[in-house]
């Protein structure tokens, strides 16, 4: 693996299909899926490695955000990543930033409605970074569920000559979805973080079961939050992130709490034929995660 600091030297890198995985560093196991899937599908795999500025509405956030990134060149190179892009602020941002990525609509509700301006941020950088690595697959997971549908509308909409695909959630071994913040969990908030994951399984149990209303599959997972503050539990069109009063085309079902200073969120899919409704569980590790200090 090589690990460059611009653009130019990154596509000098490139060769046949690229798959890009744009990572903001602090690796888990959720980030190594998203390798694994590319290696599989592209001959060159980049990923980036930069906590972009621009999708965090809070400074103390960003200031606080987890970084080890001689720790992440190794588990990248580990996994099969060939190219590492870990660009310095000025290498992205030579410029104030005048030209910005706004997509409408599918930002505005979840997330968009406690994070201005955070969509924002992340559709100008992620246009930047498959522009300058030439990507032609770009590999999000599903656990970011409207970043998902965002980046994939965004690419759509500016006829970008990119793939975009979903990667199920992987997910610690008792359920909690895999995420950098964890790390600044206490055991006593991770014991009440856990509730998200355990409600999120109860109702995908119900759903596949045939419960179809949007309400009942919000209350079964509320059910289980207790005394968590709860930002919003929301089924939602997993394309285009409208509130769905009923489970009848692909949706999901999404949690945004806060345990202690931390905030987190999480979601199952829902795909549904006519076969039924089948819900995307996520992947599960067997022992502890590589964020607790392994490599
Ligand atoms: P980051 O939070 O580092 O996540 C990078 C990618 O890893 C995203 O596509 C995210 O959905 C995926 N991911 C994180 N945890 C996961 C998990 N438990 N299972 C599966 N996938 C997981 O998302 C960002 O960075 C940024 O917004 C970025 C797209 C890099 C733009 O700055």
């Amino acid at each position: 693996m090589k690990t460059v600091g611009t653009f130019a030297a990154a596509r000098d890198l490139t060769a046949g299909v690229v798959g890009l995985v744009p990572t903001m560093g602090f690796l888990h196991e959720g980030h190594l899926a998203l390798v694994d899937a590319a290696r599989r599908e592209c001959d060159t795999v980049v990923m980036s490695l930069f906590v972009n500025p621009l999708q965090f509405d809070e400074t103390r956030d960003l200031s606080r955000y987890p970084r080890d990134p001689d720790r992440d060149a190794h588990l990248a190179g580990e996994r099969g990543v060939d190219v590492l892009f870990a660009p310095e602020l000025e290498e992205m941002y030579p410029r104030r930033q005048i030209t910005r990525v706004r997509v409408s609509d599918v930002t505005e509700e979840l997330e968009g409605r406690f994070r201005p301006g955070h969509f924002e941020g992340v559709t100008t950088v992620v246009a930047k970074l498959l522009a300058g690595t030439r990507a032609d697959r770009a590999y999000f997971g599903r656990k970011d569920a409207q970043q998902l549908a965002t980046v994939t509308r965004m690419a759509f909409d500016l006829s970008m000559p990119v793939e975009v695909v979903p990667v199920s959630i992987v997910r610690e071994s008792d359920g909690l979805a895999l995420s950098s913040r964890n790390v600044f969990l206490s055991p006593e908030e991770r014991d009440r973080a856990l509730r998200i994951s355990v409600g999120l399984m109860a109702a995908a149990g119900a759903a596949e079961d045939g419960e179809c209303s949007a309400e009942e599959l919000e209350l079964i997972v509320a059910g289980y939050l207790g005394d968590l503050e709860v930002d919003y539990v929301t089924l939602a069109d997993a394309d285009s992130v409208e509130p769905a009063r009923r489970l009848e085309q692909d949706a999901f079902l999404a949690v945004a709490a806060h345990a202690g200073n931390t905030r987190l969120i999480d979601n199952v899919f829902f795909r549904v034929t006519s076969a039924g409704t089948e819900a995307d569980r996520g992947n599960r590790l067997e022992g502890p995660s590589i964020l607790y200090g392994g490599r």
